[in-house]
């Protein structure tokens, strides 16, 4: 009687869950081919994942995929996916291309929204992964210099996606920035992939803002600026396995741009590599910001033939804009640190720490450096207003205060 009433019991208990097994293959895998999609790179596929989309979002239950098989490549004009969806995680399956219109053929704007092409928006649990490639055409971009112009569209924006998992993707040839992650708290970036030319403008690598627990590993980035950029309301983001170059390095900010109050705290930058890059190691701060950049650690970090290896610069200005020049204040820069930070620079200041007269940077450490010239010529450090310690360090860095 006990016996049966047990069996019984864990019939119960196991068959939801065997349910879920069986119909998991089919039900919820939701292919773009079987919403009207042609895949052939050259039929505007947009509306086939809009359908396809409404459909993954709007299904109950384990993780209903928006599948984009391989071999084929889908034509989107901007786009948007948009939740709430109904279940906890939504996947997002890209093994084929994605690929823009040009922008001197047959790009189309849709709505208001001249930021993004692809952009994906409050949506919890969102994991983008399968190896897929994003092809932004860029080229047909780059000529029109001024983002103001001619609205240069960020490739992949996503935005308000709390514990995103964006995995194992490529992107080449973004328009403009390849990926935005904007609110996205808990997120994890992984095995990325970017492909644009050194001299592409304004296609930073990865973009964060806004978002706290965010780990961004095991990429290699070759771009025409930062490889990544930590923007403003930025918090416990660690940055690992990162390669870069070409591109203008991996940067805190720019911050308080336009007299704005920007804060970024807690990151992390550790076991990255330089080849070829702008910059290495960056913190770039407006003239006329206010609030701060604070407990930021680079450490484990390889320099190949790098412009600027080590830079602060806390008081930008941009000559050919008229309005930062006016107020004298500047965003806090304290508690920073570097550490293990090696190899070669192309120029003498292999180290240039230039904060403000009136909010200098403190607590600045530097241990464990060793940059040597690339081309056998004389290496040093240069400061203005940087107070702190170092300790093991080639070149000295004597102008601490
Ligand atoms: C994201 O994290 C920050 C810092 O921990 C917190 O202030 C903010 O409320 C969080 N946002 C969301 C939407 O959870
Ligand atoms: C971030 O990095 C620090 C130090 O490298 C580590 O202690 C912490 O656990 C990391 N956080 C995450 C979420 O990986
Ligand atoms: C450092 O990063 C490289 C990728 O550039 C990765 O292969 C390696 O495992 C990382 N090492 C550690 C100790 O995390």
């Amino acid at each position: 009687m006990t016996c049966l009433f047990a069996v019984f019991l864990v019939f119960v208990i196991s068959s939801p869950c065997l349910y879920a097994r069986i119909t998991h293959g089919k039900k919820y895998i939701f292919n773009v081919l079987d919403y009207g999609a042609s895949g052939n790179g050259k039929i505007d596929d947009t509306n086939a994942f809009m359908a396809a989309w409404k459909k993954a979002c709007g299904a109950t239950g384990d993780t209903p995929t928006l599948l984009i098989p391989s071999g084929k490549t889908f034509k989107l004009q901007p786009v948007r996916f948009e939740g709430p969806c109904k279940s906890e995680s939504v996947h997002v399956k890209l093994k084929g291309t994605i690929i823009a219109p040009r922008r001197d053929d047959d790009w189309k704007w849709s709505n208001n929204d001249r930021k993004t092409w692809i952009r994906f928006y409050n949506i919890k649990g969102l994991v983008i992964n399968g190896g897929g490639v994003i092809e932004g055409q860029g080229d047909s971009w780059w000529s029109c210099k001024s983002n103001r112009k001619c609205d240069r569209p960020i490739a992949l924006s996503i935005i308000h996606c709390p514990h995103l998992k964006l995995v194992g993707l490529t992107s080449k040839n973004s328009q403009r920035n390849h990926f935005s992650i904007n609110h996205c708290n808990g997120s994890f970036i992984s095995d990325l992939r970017i492909y644009a030319p050194g001299n592409s403008p304004n296609t930073d690598g990865v973009h964060i803002s806004e978002s706290a627990h965010i780990v961004i590993q095991n990429s290699h980035i070759q771009t025409g600026d930062d490889c990544v950029a930590i923007i403003t309301g930025s918090s416990f983001i660690n940055v690992t396995g990162v390669t870069c170059g070409p591109g203008h390095g991996i940067s805190i900010g720019s911050l308080g741009r336009n007299g704005a109050y920007d804060t970024v705290e807690e990151v992390q930058v550790t076991n990255c590599t330089f080849i070829k890059t702008t910059n290495g190691v960056r913190i770039k701060t407006w003239k006329g910001g206010s609030g701060y950049a604070r407990k930021i650690t680079f450490q484990d970090i390889i320099l190949q033939h790098v412009q600027n290896p080590v830079i602060i610069t806390q008081q930008y200005v941009d000559y050919h804009s008229k309005n930062n020049h006016g107020s004298s204040s500047a965003v806090a820069l304290s508690d920073i640190t570097y550490k293990n930070v090696g190899g070669t620079s192309e120029s003498e200041e292999a180290i240039q720490l230039n904060c403000d007269k009136n909010v200098p940077c403190t607590n600045v450490v530097l241990e464990r450096i060793n940059i040597i010239s690339s081309n056998g010529g004389k290496i040093q450090a240069a400061c203005q207003n940087a107070e702190g310690t170092f300790s093991s360090c080639m070149p000295n860095v004597p102008c601490l205060v």
